[in-house]
């Protein structure tokens, strides 16, 4: 099988913390361990006496019964905690995927199952998200794009990079397409809880017998340090990707299991995913006055999630160039849309703490403006 590099993530671990200003994350500025003890009024003291052990390596109970609240119906023991929800997508994509398989996958995307789908040798097709449609896909293209005979759906919901949410009514529609065909259905909810307008997107959890929903601490929660994520599925499902789990990572680590129990503790999730929107909502005007800035170079759809903009420039050099000159050239570091499957785009993260955005703003404005006239 052919090895697909994962480009998006090859570029974020090798410079992310090595920039100045790191405007390629997706969630907003993490919280240190003693930010997120003081927000919950938690003593240290617990945290200091976690056994260095093996924890529960499908998650102690504490964390699995905090997670099965979020899930209407469902049992702890169908949850599987992994080591960030990346691992969770990859069990549940090697458990599933056998070569020539038929594997449907939104797109532009988080590439992660696209290429890992291909890695196990799967055939796979995409129905993509339109511009044109405000971000929304085709329903014919769906339809196309999940044909019979697919083992495998997967959607980002709500989506990096565009930062879209899908409607209700094309939710359905690839529900009601992945039960047609008797497809597996993969949601990805990571950025669930990081709407800037604070409705809840709804779960994909529930509306057909063979989903499977993976989410994390990440994104919403500003807590990606943890690696922790979870995945929900079927019981029997649940217990092969634990069994699967054994090859990977084991389990999650004590410490991470122990403060992920803290944050979701209700009161603390509460606050938690309201710094989240506070974050968004003082910095995106920010992020829009900026771009303005530009003139006619940019065009873009405000996202409803994610601390994250996806914006089309008009100059005819490529974003792989953009990016580099800009990294090499002024220590910041931007997504080419490239990584997600869309030339002559950007991605910018804009969940920074607000005195350093902007610092990291200016600097970016200095870069593009050399770039885009040279
Ligand atoms: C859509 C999506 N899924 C999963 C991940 C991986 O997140 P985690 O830190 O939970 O492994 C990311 C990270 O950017 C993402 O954008």
């Amino acid at each position: 099988m052919p090895f697909i590099p994962f480009d998006l993530e090859r570029w974020q671990s090798t410079w992310e913390n090595r920039v100045r200003y790191n405007l390629s994350e997706s969630g907003v500025h993490p919280l240190s361990i003693g930010e997120l003890l003081e927000l919950a009024g938690a003593p240290a003291r617990p945290l200091l006496e976690v056994r260095l052990g093996y924890s529960q390596s499908n998650g102690t109970d504490l964390l699995r019964s905090r997670i099965a609240t979020l899930y209407p119906g469902v049992s702890p023991d169908q949850i599987l905690v992994t080591t960030g929800s990346s691992e969770a997508s990859f069990v549940v994509c090697w458990r599933l995927i056998e070569p020539r398989d038929k594997v449907a996958v939104m797109l532009p995307n988080y590439l992660q199952t696209w290429g890992l789908a291909q890695t196990f040798g799967a055939e796979v097709s995409g129905f993509h998200l339109r511009p044109e449609r405000q971000w929304e896909p085709a329903p014919e293209e769906i339809r196309a794009a999940i044909a019979p005979g697919t083992k495998l759906v997967v959607v980002t919901n709500p989506h990096n990079p565009t930062g879209h949410v899908l409607s209700n009514d094309m939710r359905d529609a690839i529900v009601e397409r992945a039960a047609e065909v008797g497809a597996w259905l993969l949601a990805d909810e990571v950025y669930q809880g990081a709407e800037v307008d604070g409705r809840t997107t709804p779960s994909f959890w529930g509306s057909y017998e063979r989903v499977i929903v993976v989410n994390g601490l990440s994104k919403a929660y500003g807590l990606p340090g943890l690696r922790i994520g979870w995945l929900i599925a079927p019981p029997g499902f649940s217990a092969e990707a634990w069994a699967r789990h054994d090859y990977t990572t084991i389990g999650p680590s004590g410490a991470s299991d122990h403060l992920a129990a803290v944050a979701l503790e209700p009161r603390v999730r509460g606050e938690l995913l309201a710094r989240t929107r506070r974050i968004l909502r003082t910095n995106y005007p920010v992020l829009e006055t900026w771009l303005r800035g530009f003139g006619d170079t940019f065009s873009w759809q405000p996202p409803q999630a994610g601390a994250i903009c996806l914006v089309k420039y008009r100059q005819a050099v490529g974003a792989l160039d953009v990016v580099e000159r800009v990294r090499a050239e002024y220590d910041v570091l931007l997504v080419p849309g490239d990584h997600f499957g869309l030339p002559n785009h950007l991605r910018f993260g804009y969940g920074e703490e607000l005195h350093h955005f902007k610092d990291a703003l200016a600097e970016t404005e200095r870069g593009l403006r050399r770039v885009f006239t040279d």
